[in-house]
């Protein structure tokens, strides 16, 4: 059917398909095989697929209805295909920030997709359409591995506790996980995006839950948009979200992405933080990506004081 292999460098979750053809997308066990395969390891690494955009869309119709991107809604931005999102660093106008005394364009901290927002999409397919020379990497943590790595001890702490996000476009102020030193510049589109209606309010999420097909208990907190923990918005709750944080940004739980023409990767939102270290301002780096429909149904909002 197809070749699958574990990521270079880690073993605790991920998988890499080759030799898979896009005619057979089509065949019901092929189309099974490839959703058991993304629930069970969280990230799936496609290489040198053939087909493109054609392909990206087939892919992702296999694991839900591609959906249009919340932030993309209501804005005058177009991709070839209304489903496809565009992830790029323009030159001209895109995010700068320095960070260990260098500048880098389009780097996104730590985060799972949504969590300024009630619902959270299943995932997303990401395809390269302009390399940079240099940099650009897409890093991956897995929240089922983190959470079995956590101590006991902070296993008991966070039982039953949610976390409170916002929408934060400047990463200097991002409260935990950001290792960021100054905002050299911010796009429109991320300026823009503090005045979008599905930001106005805080959200609020598990910090753990299961996974509906295994039981097995995510981790779930995004370091970048979170704003600390409910009912413990105090210097105590932020250290414990804080050493919670510490334990999931940690090497052996990172896989990083590096793209070659032909890759397409596929991740699980539910579970899986990603981040984008990059690249030196003078590149330029273009992906589009699908959104996966969906909402693992367990968000909410922050009731607004009366
Ligand atoms: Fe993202």
């Amino acid at each position: 059917m197809f070749d699958v292999a574990p990521l270079p460098g880690q073993d605790r979750y991920g998988a890499m398909i080759t030799e898979l053809d896009p005619g057979t997308l089509g065949d019901p066990k092929v189309r099974q095989a490839l959703h058991d395969l993304w629930i069970d390891k969280g990230l799936v690494v496609f290489r040198g697929i053939p087909g493109g955009i054609d392909t990206q869309l087939a892919l992702s119709e296999i694991y839900g209805e591609p959906e249009v991107h919340p932030m993309m809604a209501g804005t005058d931005i177009k991709t070839e295909h209304k489903a496809l999102a565009p992830i790029e660093f323009d030159r001209e106008d895109g995010n700068i920030y320095e960070i260990e005394g260098e500048q880098r364009g389009g780097y996104l901290p730590w985060h799972f997709d949504g969590a300024y927002v009630d619902r959270i999409n299943h995932g997303g397919i990401l395809r390269p359409e302009v390399l940079p020379g240099r940099g650009g990497d897409t890093g991956f943590i897995d929240q089922i591995a983190a959470y079995a790595l956590l101590p006991d001890r902070l296993k008991a702490r966070i039982e039953g506790l949610s976390v409170i996000y916002s929408y934060q476009p400047d990463f200097t102020r991002a409260k935990f996980g950001s290792p960021v030193d100054k905002l050299v510049r911010m796009s429109t589109l991320f300026r823009k995006g503090m005045d979008h209606p599905s930001v106005q309010q805080r959200a609020i999420h598990p910090l753990v839950y299961q996974q509906a097909e295994t039981g097995q208990k995510i981790l779930h907190v995004s370091p970048w948009f979170a704003d600390g923990i409910e009912g413990m918005e105090n210097p105590e709750g932020d250290a414990l979200l804080a050493e919670v944080i510490d334990h999931v940004i940690r090497p052996e739980l990172m896989y990083f992405h590096k793209w070659q023409p032909g890759d397409m990767v596929l991740w699980d939102n539910w579970r899986m933080l990603h981040c984008a270290t990059g690249v030196p301002p003078e590149e330029t780096r273009i992906m589009r990506r699908t959104t996966i429909v969906g909402d693992y149904g367990l968000g909410r909002r922050e009731e607004k004081a009366a």
